[in-house]
Protein backbone atom coordinates (compact mmCIF):
# COMPACT_ATOMS: atom_id res chain seq x y z
CA UNK A 1 0.00 0.00 0.00
CA UNK A 2 1.45 3.61 -0.85
CA UNK A 3 -1.48 6.15 -0.86
CA UNK A 4 -4.13 6.39 1.39
CA UNK A 5 -7.61 8.81 1.12
CA UNK A 6 -8.94 9.58 4.31
CA UNK A 7 -12.59 11.52 3.43
CA UNK A 8 -13.59 13.79 6.88
CA UNK A 9 -9.80 13.96 7.86
CA UNK A 10 -10.03 17.56 9.64
CA UNK A 11 -12.95 16.15 11.58
CA UNK A 12 -12.43 14.26 15.53
CA UNK A 13 -11.86 10.94 14.20
CA UNK A 14 -10.55 11.59 11.32
CA UNK A 15 -7.61 13.95 12.25
CA UNK A 16 -6.52 11.54 14.62
CA UNK A 17 -6.40 8.65 12.45
CA UNK A 18 -4.15 10.87 9.94
CA UNK A 19 -2.17 11.33 12.93
CA UNK A 20 -1.76 7.48 13.78
CA UNK A 21 -1.50 6.79 9.78
CA UNK A 22 2.01 9.35 10.06
CA UNK A 23 3.15 8.12 13.04
CA UNK A 24 3.06 3.94 11.83
CA UNK A 25 3.71 4.10 8.27
CA UNK A 26 5.16 5.33 5.18
CA UNK A 27 2.57 6.10 3.37
CA UNK A 28 1.13 9.24 1.57
CA UNK A 29 -2.22 10.39 2.85
CA UNK A 30 -4.79 12.40 0.69
CA UNK A 31 -7.56 13.89 3.27
CA UNK A 32 -10.78 15.14 1.38
CA UNK A 33 -12.63 17.26 3.69
CA UNK A 34 -15.17 20.01 3.15
CA UNK A 35 -13.93 22.02 6.40
CA UNK A 36 -17.57 22.17 7.56
CA UNK A 37 -18.52 23.83 11.08
CA UNK A 38 -17.20 20.77 12.26
CA UNK A 39 -13.85 20.47 10.21
CA UNK A 40 -10.99 22.20 11.19
CA UNK A 41 -7.56 22.80 9.50
CA UNK A 42 -6.23 23.41 13.10
CA UNK A 43 -6.83 18.94 13.55
CA UNK A 44 -3.91 18.78 11.43
CA UNK A 45 -1.80 21.75 12.29
CA UNK A 46 1.26 20.14 13.09
CA UNK A 47 0.55 17.50 9.88
CA UNK A 48 -0.06 19.47 7.32
CA UNK A 49 2.96 20.75 6.01
CA UNK A 50 4.44 16.94 5.98
CA UNK A 51 4.89 16.45 2.48
CA UNK A 52 3.38 12.78 2.60
CA UNK A 53 -0.11 14.61 3.17
CA UNK A 54 -2.36 16.34 0.93
CA UNK A 55 -4.99 18.39 1.87
CA UNK A 56 -8.40 18.51 -0.83
CA UNK A 57 -10.95 21.06 0.27
CA UNK A 58 -13.69 19.49 -1.15
CA UNK A 59 -17.29 18.17 -1.20
CA UNK A 60 -18.05 13.90 -1.23
CA UNK A 61 -20.87 14.50 -3.31
CA UNK A 62 -19.04 15.99 -5.97
CA UNK A 63 -17.50 13.21 -8.20
CA UNK A 64 -15.21 15.14 -10.18
CA UNK A 65 -13.01 16.44 -6.75
CA UNK A 66 -13.95 12.49 -5.21
CA UNK A 67 -12.60 10.92 -8.66
CA UNK A 68 -9.46 13.49 -8.70
CA UNK A 69 -8.33 12.53 -5.37
CA UNK A 70 -9.34 8.84 -5.37
CA UNK A 71 -7.10 8.06 -8.36
CA UNK A 72 -3.74 7.74 -6.96
CA UNK A 73 -5.28 6.30 -3.50
CA UNK A 74 -4.97 2.49 -2.89
CA UNK A 75 -7.03 2.56 -0.30
CA UNK A 76 -10.18 4.98 1.23
CA UNK A 77 -10.93 5.32 5.04
CA UNK A 78 -14.70 6.91 4.73
CA UNK A 79 -15.33 9.00 7.87
CA UNK A 80 -16.91 12.17 6.08
CA UNK A 81 -20.22 12.61 7.81
CA UNK A 82 -22.56 15.10 9.06
CA UNK A 83 -22.59 13.48 12.67
CA UNK A 84 -24.32 15.00 15.05
CA UNK A 85 -27.59 13.15 16.37
CA UNK A 86 -29.19 16.90 17.85
CA UNK A 87 -28.89 18.77 14.75
CA UNK A 88 -30.35 15.65 12.85
CA UNK A 89 -33.12 16.23 14.45
CA UNK A 90 -33.50 20.18 13.71
CA UNK A 91 -32.13 19.64 9.88
CA UNK A 92 -32.25 16.12 8.31
CA UNK A 93 -31.45 17.03 5.24
CA UNK A 94 -27.78 17.48 4.68
CA UNK A 95 -27.60 13.91 7.02
CA UNK A 96 -29.46 12.15 3.54
CA UNK A 97 -27.29 14.04 1.28
CA UNK A 98 -24.14 14.06 3.04
CA UNK A 99 -24.22 10.40 4.46
CA UNK A 100 -26.17 8.65 2.15
CA UNK A 101 -25.23 10.46 -1.49
CA UNK A 102 -21.81 11.08 -0.47
CA UNK A 103 -21.07 7.75 0.12
CA UNK A 104 -22.65 6.78 -2.80
CA UNK A 105 -20.44 8.99 -4.66
CA UNK A 106 -17.34 7.44 -2.80
CA UNK A 107 -18.58 3.66 -3.51
CA UNK A 108 -18.42 4.31 -7.17
CA UNK A 109 -15.55 6.38 -7.81
CA UNK A 110 -14.08 3.15 -5.83
CA UNK A 111 -15.29 1.04 -8.34
CA UNK A 112 -14.31 2.85 -11.21
CA UNK A 113 -10.48 3.21 -9.82
CA UNK A 114 -9.81 -0.58 -8.39
CA UNK A 115 -9.45 0.54 -4.97
CA UNK A 116 -7.73 -2.43 -2.92
CA UNK A 117 -9.72 -1.46 0.08
CA UNK A 118 -12.39 0.62 1.54
CA UNK A 119 -12.80 1.02 5.03
CA UNK A 120 -16.49 2.46 5.79
CA UNK A 121 -16.55 4.12 9.39
CA UNK A 122 -20.69 3.09 9.82
CA UNK A 123 -21.70 3.59 13.96
CA UNK A 124 -23.21 1.58 16.72
CA UNK A 125 -26.28 4.06 16.40
CA UNK A 126 -27.25 2.11 13.21
CA UNK A 127 -28.70 -0.37 15.80
CA UNK A 128 -30.97 1.61 17.79
CA UNK A 129 -31.53 0.41 21.49
CA UNK A 130 -29.34 -2.21 22.68
CA UNK A 131 -32.50 -2.97 25.47
CA UNK A 132 -31.80 -6.68 25.02
CA UNK A 133 -28.21 -6.97 25.44
CA UNK A 134 -24.76 -5.67 23.36
CA UNK A 135 -25.98 -5.32 19.54
CA UNK A 136 -24.32 -8.36 17.52
CA UNK A 137 -23.31 -7.57 13.65
CA UNK A 138 -26.21 -9.72 12.57
CA UNK A 139 -28.61 -8.00 14.54
CA UNK A 140 -31.71 -5.65 12.68
CA UNK A 141 -31.00 -2.56 12.12
CA UNK A 142 -33.68 -0.02 13.78
CA UNK A 143 -31.96 3.51 13.63
CA UNK A 144 -33.92 5.83 15.62
CA UNK A 145 -32.94 9.62 14.78
CA UNK A 146 -32.56 11.02 11.45
CA UNK A 147 -28.43 10.54 11.90
CA UNK A 148 -28.52 7.06 12.45
CA UNK A 149 -31.07 6.53 9.55
CA UNK A 150 -28.77 7.97 7.12
CA UNK A 151 -25.79 5.86 8.30
CA UNK A 152 -27.93 3.08 8.40
CA UNK A 153 -28.32 4.21 4.29
CA UNK A 154 -24.94 4.75 4.04
CA UNK A 155 -23.26 1.22 5.83
CA UNK A 156 -26.29 -0.94 3.60
CA UNK A 157 -25.08 0.96 0.21
CA UNK A 158 -21.33 -0.08 0.95
CA UNK A 159 -22.03 -3.80 1.87
CA UNK A 160 -24.22 -3.90 -1.53
CA UNK A 161 -21.15 -3.02 -3.32
CA UNK A 162 -19.38 -5.34 -2.28
CA UNK A 163 -21.99 -8.14 -2.84
CA UNK A 164 -23.07 -6.64 -6.31
CA UNK A 165 -19.66 -5.09 -7.78
CA UNK A 166 -17.46 -7.27 -5.36
CA UNK A 167 -15.76 -4.02 -3.98
CA UNK A 168 -13.60 -4.72 -0.88
CA UNK A 169 -15.48 -3.04 1.72
CA UNK A 170 -15.30 -3.75 5.60
CA UNK A 171 -17.63 -2.01 7.58
CA UNK A 172 -16.91 -1.03 10.80
CA UNK A 173 -19.68 0.16 13.54
CA UNK A 174 -18.17 1.78 16.42
CA UNK A 175 -19.28 3.47 19.75
CA UNK A 176 -19.06 6.72 21.05
CA UNK A 177 -15.37 7.94 20.29
CA UNK A 178 -13.66 10.35 22.80
CA UNK A 179 -10.49 12.23 23.00
CA UNK A 180 -8.57 15.10 21.61
CA UNK A 181 -9.86 17.25 18.92
CA UNK A 182 -13.71 16.24 19.11
CA UNK A 183 -16.20 19.47 18.69
CA UNK A 184 -17.58 21.00 21.36
CA UNK A 185 -21.49 19.91 20.87
CA UNK A 186 -20.61 16.75 21.71
CA UNK A 187 -21.38 15.34 25.59
CA UNK A 188 -17.71 14.93 26.91
CA UNK A 189 -16.14 17.82 24.91
CA UNK A 190 -18.93 20.43 25.85
CA UNK A 191 -19.68 19.35 29.10
CA UNK A 192 -15.46 19.89 30.16
CA UNK A 193 -15.21 22.65 28.14
CA UNK A 194 -18.55 24.19 29.97
CA UNK A 195 -17.10 23.11 33.47
CA UNK A 196 -14.52 25.31 32.90
CA UNK A 197 -16.04 28.49 32.44
CA UNK A 198 -18.50 27.57 35.18
CA UNK A 199 -21.57 27.21 32.61
CA UNK A 200 -24.02 24.59 33.30
CA UNK A 201 -24.00 21.26 32.17
CA UNK A 202 -27.06 20.61 30.12
CA UNK A 203 -28.36 16.84 31.10
CA UNK A 204 -31.22 15.56 28.72
CA UNK A 205 -33.72 14.42 30.41
CA UNK A 206 -33.22 11.82 33.03
CA UNK A 207 -29.64 11.41 32.00
CA UNK A 208 -29.63 8.04 32.98
CA UNK A 209 -28.88 6.74 29.20
CA UNK A 210 -26.03 5.12 28.53
CA UNK A 211 -23.23 4.71 26.04
CA UNK A 212 -19.99 2.30 25.51
CA UNK A 213 -16.87 4.94 25.69
CA UNK A 214 -14.06 3.97 23.95
CA UNK A 215 -10.66 6.16 23.27
CA UNK A 216 -10.73 7.50 20.19
CA UNK A 217 -7.18 6.17 20.01
CA UNK A 218 -8.07 2.82 20.25
CA UNK A 219 -10.33 3.33 17.56
CA UNK A 220 -7.55 4.44 15.20
CA UNK A 221 -5.33 1.27 15.96
CA UNK A 222 -8.01 -1.18 15.64
CA UNK A 223 -9.05 0.63 11.85
CA UNK A 224 -5.22 0.43 11.09
CA UNK A 225 -5.08 -3.31 12.17
CA UNK A 226 -8.58 -3.99 9.67
CA UNK A 227 -7.15 -1.51 7.07
CA UNK A 228 -3.95 -4.39 6.59
CA UNK A 229 -5.73 -7.23 7.36
CA UNK A 230 -6.86 -10.07 4.55
CA UNK A 231 -10.09 -11.56 4.53
CA UNK A 232 -12.61 -9.13 6.00
CA UNK A 233 -13.97 -7.46 2.40
CA UNK A 234 -17.91 -7.38 3.25
CA UNK A 235 -17.51 -8.32 6.75
CA UNK A 236 -19.14 -5.36 9.31
CA UNK A 237 -17.39 -5.49 12.97
CA UNK A 238 -18.67 -3.86 16.12
CA UNK A 239 -15.46 -1.65 17.75
CA UNK A 240 -16.37 -0.67 22.12
CA UNK A 241 -14.50 -0.18 25.06
CA UNK A 242 -17.04 -2.78 26.84
CA UNK A 243 -17.57 0.50 29.42
CA UNK A 244 -20.72 1.48 29.58
CA UNK A 245 -21.56 5.20 31.93
CA UNK A 246 -24.58 7.24 31.75
CA UNK A 247 -24.66 11.13 31.13
CA UNK A 248 -24.67 11.51 34.93
CA UNK A 249 -21.29 9.41 35.63
CA UNK A 250 -19.48 10.86 32.70
CA UNK A 251 -20.68 14.72 34.34
CA UNK A 252 -19.62 13.64 37.36
CA UNK A 253 -15.66 12.08 36.32
CA UNK A 254 -15.63 15.52 34.74
CA UNK A 255 -16.66 17.86 37.74
CA UNK A 256 -14.46 16.00 40.01
CA UNK A 257 -11.51 16.36 37.76
CA UNK A 258 -11.84 20.39 37.48
CA UNK A 259 -12.98 20.18 41.07
CA UNK A 260 -16.08 21.86 39.88
CA UNK A 261 -19.49 21.84 41.80
CA UNK A 262 -22.34 19.41 41.15
CA UNK A 263 -24.47 22.05 41.11
CA UNK A 264 -24.06 23.28 37.25
CA UNK A 265 -25.70 20.08 36.56
CA UNK A 266 -28.68 21.24 35.14
CA UNK A 267 -31.37 18.57 33.67
CA UNK A 268 -33.54 19.85 30.60
CA UNK A 269 -36.05 18.74 28.32
CA UNK A 270 -35.14 15.28 26.77
CA UNK A 271 -33.88 14.74 23.39
CA UNK A 272 -36.55 13.88 20.97
CA UNK A 273 -36.50 9.62 20.17
CA UNK A 274 -33.38 9.53 22.63
CA UNK A 275 -31.41 6.28 22.66
CA UNK A 276 -31.60 4.74 26.33
CA UNK A 277 -29.06 2.53 25.58
CA UNK A 278 -26.27 1.67 22.90
CA UNK A 279 -23.82 -1.17 23.53
CA UNK A 280 -22.20 -3.34 21.66
CA UNK A 281 -21.01 -7.15 21.50
CA UNK A 282 -17.48 -7.52 20.35
CA UNK A 283 -16.77 -11.07 19.77
CA UNK A 284 -16.15 -10.75 16.96
CA UNK A 285 -13.29 -8.82 16.30
CA UNK A 286 -11.97 -10.12 19.72
CA UNK A 287 -12.13 -13.69 17.75
CA UNK A 288 -10.57 -12.20 14.09
CA UNK A 289 -7.92 -10.06 15.29
CA UNK A 290 -7.47 -10.76 19.33
CA UNK A 291 -7.77 -6.85 19.49
CA UNK A 292 -8.24 -5.27 22.98
CA UNK A 293 -8.60 -1.55 23.90
CA UNK A 294 -5.72 0.36 25.59
CA UNK A 295 -7.25 2.72 27.32
CA UNK A 296 -9.16 2.45 30.74
CA UNK A 297 -11.70 4.57 31.07
CA UNK A 298 -10.10 6.43 33.91
CA UNK A 299 -6.79 6.79 31.77
CA UNK A 300 -8.60 8.01 28.84
CA UNK A 301 -10.78 10.55 30.83
CA UNK A 302 -8.31 12.14 32.78
CA UNK A 303 -6.12 12.55 29.72
CA UNK A 304 -8.86 14.15 27.81
CA UNK A 305 -9.93 16.43 30.24
CA UNK A 306 -6.17 17.80 30.76
CA UNK A 307 -6.14 17.65 26.83
CA UNK A 308 -8.77 19.76 26.98
CA UNK A 309 -7.44 22.12 29.66
CA UNK A 310 -4.32 22.63 27.88
CA UNK A 311 -5.57 23.39 24.40
CA UNK A 312 -8.17 26.18 25.06
CA UNK A 313 -6.57 28.24 21.75
CA UNK A 314 -8.06 25.05 20.36
CA UNK A 315 -11.60 25.00 21.08
CA UNK A 316 -12.52 28.75 22.21
CA UNK A 317 -12.49 29.73 18.87
CA UNK A 318 -14.93 27.11 18.18
CA UNK A 319 -17.38 28.33 20.65
CA UNK A 320 -18.09 31.48 18.65
CA UNK A 321 -21.18 33.18 17.65
CA UNK A 322 -22.29 30.24 15.33
CA UNK A 323 -22.06 27.77 17.85
CA UNK A 324 -23.76 29.95 20.10
CA UNK A 325 -26.82 30.50 18.04
CA UNK A 326 -26.28 26.76 17.67
CA UNK A 327 -26.50 26.16 21.21
CA UNK A 328 -29.93 28.64 21.89
CA UNK A 329 -31.63 27.44 19.22
CA UNK A 330 -31.01 23.60 20.17
CA UNK A 331 -32.05 24.96 23.77
CA UNK A 332 -34.91 27.00 22.72
CA UNK A 333 -36.66 23.94 20.65
CA UNK A 334 -36.20 21.38 23.54
CA UNK A 335 -38.31 23.80 25.85
P1 LIG B 1 -16.89 14.99 12.87
O1 LIG B 1 -18.23 15.62 12.76
O2 LIG B 1 -15.95 15.44 13.92
O3 LIG B 1 -16.11 15.15 11.47
C1 LIG B 1 -16.74 14.97 10.24
C2 LIG B 1 -15.79 15.51 9.16
O4 LIG B 1 -16.41 15.28 7.88
C3 LIG B 1 -15.55 17.01 9.27
O5 LIG B 1 -14.18 17.29 9.10
C4 LIG B 1 -16.37 17.60 8.12
O6 LIG B 1 -15.82 18.80 7.60
C5 LIG B 1 -16.31 16.47 7.11
N1 LIG B 1 -17.43 16.51 6.18
C6 LIG B 1 -18.76 16.65 6.48
N2 LIG B 1 -19.49 16.68 5.35
C7 LIG B 1 -18.62 16.52 4.31
C8 LIG B 1 -18.75 16.44 2.91
N3 LIG B 1 -19.97 16.55 2.34
N4 LIG B 1 -17.65 16.27 2.15
C9 LIG B 1 -16.43 16.17 2.73
N5 LIG B 1 -16.22 16.26 4.05
C10 LIG B 1 -17.30 16.42 4.84
O7 LIG B 1 -17.15 13.43 12.94
P2 LIG B 1 -16.40 12.27 13.77
O8 LIG B 1 -16.94 12.23 15.12
O9 LIG B 1 -14.94 12.40 13.53
O10 LIG B 1 -16.96 10.99 13.00
C11 LIG B 1 -16.27 10.48 11.86
C12 LIG B 1 -17.01 9.26 11.34
O11 LIG B 1 -17.07 8.28 12.36
C13 LIG B 1 -18.45 9.55 10.93
O12 LIG B 1 -18.74 8.80 9.78
C14 LIG B 1 -19.27 9.04 12.11
O13 LIG B 1 -20.56 8.62 11.71
C15 LIG B 1 -18.41 7.88 12.58
N6 LIG B 1 -18.53 7.54 14.00
C16 LIG B 1 -18.33 8.50 14.94
C17 LIG B 1 -18.39 8.15 16.30
C18 LIG B 1 -18.14 9.18 17.38
O14 LIG B 1 -18.30 8.86 18.57
N7 LIG B 1 -17.69 10.39 17.07
C19 LIG B 1 -18.68 6.83 16.66
C20 LIG B 1 -18.88 5.88 15.65
C21 LIG B 1 -18.79 6.25 14.32
P1 LIG C 1 -23.64 12.75 22.06
O1 LIG C 1 -22.27 13.13 22.49
O2 LIG C 1 -24.44 13.74 21.28
O3 LIG C 1 -23.51 11.37 21.27
P2 LIG C 1 -24.68 10.37 20.74
O4 LIG C 1 -25.99 11.01 20.87
O5 LIG C 1 -24.29 10.18 19.31
O6 LIG C 1 -24.53 9.15 21.57
O7 LIG C 1 -24.50 12.35 23.35
C1 LIG C 1 -24.10 11.32 24.23
C2 LIG C 1 -25.14 11.20 25.32
O8 LIG C 1 -25.15 12.41 26.07
C3 LIG C 1 -26.56 11.04 24.81
O9 LIG C 1 -27.28 10.19 25.71
C4 LIG C 1 -27.15 12.43 24.87
C5 LIG C 1 -26.46 13.02 26.09
N1 LIG C 1 -26.25 14.49 26.06
C6 LIG C 1 -26.71 15.27 27.12
O10 LIG C 1 -27.32 14.77 28.09
N2 LIG C 1 -26.47 16.61 27.08
C7 LIG C 1 -25.82 17.21 26.03
O11 LIG C 1 -25.66 18.46 26.04
C8 LIG C 1 -25.35 16.39 24.96
C9 LIG C 1 -24.63 17.00 23.79
C10 LIG C 1 -25.58 15.03 25.02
Amino acid sequence: MKCVMVTGGAGFIGSNFVHHLLENHDYSVIVLDKLTYAGNLDNLKDVIEDERVSFVKGDICDSRAVGECMKDADCVVHFAAETHVDRSIMDAGVFVQTDVFGTFILLEAARKHGISKFLHISTDEVYGEASSGPSKETDPLMPKSPYAASKAGADRLAYSYHVTHNLPVVITRCTNNYGPYQYPEKLIPLFVTNAMKDKELPVYGSGENTRDWIHVQDHCEVLDTIMHQDGLEGEVLNVGSGVEKSVLEIADVILEELDKAKSLLKHVEDRKGHVVRHAVSTSKIKEKLGWEPRFSFEDGMKATIQWYSQNEWWWSKLKNRQFEEYYQTLHEKAK
